[in-house]
């Protein structure tokens, strides 16, 4: 290649490299997301559901979170993608913490992040950085029940019991917000934890029960 006299090439024309690193860094990024696009798209017969999983992962970099979880301080690694609710259950095995709709519908999921509850599906977990998380595991000393665990069993807060573990952590949230001083307001602000099995009477029993006895939750 031909060079001026000062050593540069002559045919170097100003703003013509950065152009060419923009398209490079453009290319790249095109065939990236066609992968990423195209692993999305292929039929289930071409791939396994637990391989384009996989697939897929591999090409997201993983960022590095501190949380406090249920008292313990956690660094961890993990997808920008993944929500809360698959951390603490795919990832940390909390898995009292139940998965109902996923869509931020029936409140399965509902944790406390610093003390405020949350639909823990619709929360990512790198958004949570040092904040801290209670679950339903957290909520009492190994061993011992929540007062709002055992005013459930004493009341029969539930039949299967998979929305429980969400009904106690709004419940407890509830009388902290100082949303459980009536019947109806106890209904109103427990609205967004649905119970397929009906149990919401003795739901709005066992919350009212907590409140009277005035603990410091
Ligand atoms: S699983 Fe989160 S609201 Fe239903
Ligand atoms: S106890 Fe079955 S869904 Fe609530």
């Amino acid at each position: 290649m031909a060079k001026h006299a000062d050593g540069k090439d002559k045919d170097k024309v100003p703003g013509k490299e950065v152009d060419e690193q923009y398209r490079e860094a453009r290319r790249n990024f095109l065939k990236q997301s066609s992968l990423i696009t195209a692993l999305a798209l292929a039929p289930a017969g071409v791939l396994k559901a637990g391989e384009l999983d996989e697939q897929l992962a591999a090409k997201f970099e993983k960022v590095s979170v501190k949380l406090t979880i249920n008292g313990e301080l956690k660094t961890l690694n993990i997808e920008p993608r993944i929500t809360l609710l698959d951390l603490l259950r795919e990832h940390l095995d909390l898995t009292g913490t139940k998965k109902g709709c996923d869509y931020g519908q029936c409140g399965a999921c509902t944790v406390h992040v610093d003390g405020q509850r949350i639909n823990s599906c619709l929360a990512l977990a790198v958004m949570q950085e040092g904040k801290t998380i209670t679950t339903i595991e957290g909520i009492s000393p190994e061993g011992a029940l929540h007062p709002m665990q055992a005013a459930f069993i004493q009341h029969d807060g539930f039949q299967c019991g998979y929305c429980t573990p969400g009904q106690i952590m709004s419940g407890i949230a509830c009388i902290r917000e100082g949303h459980a001083n009536t019947d109806a307001q106890i209904r109103e602000y427990m609205s967004g934890n649905i119970c397929r099995c009906g149990a919401y009477p003795n739901i709005v029993k066992a919350i009212q029960e907590v409140k009277a006895g005035g603990q410091d939750l």
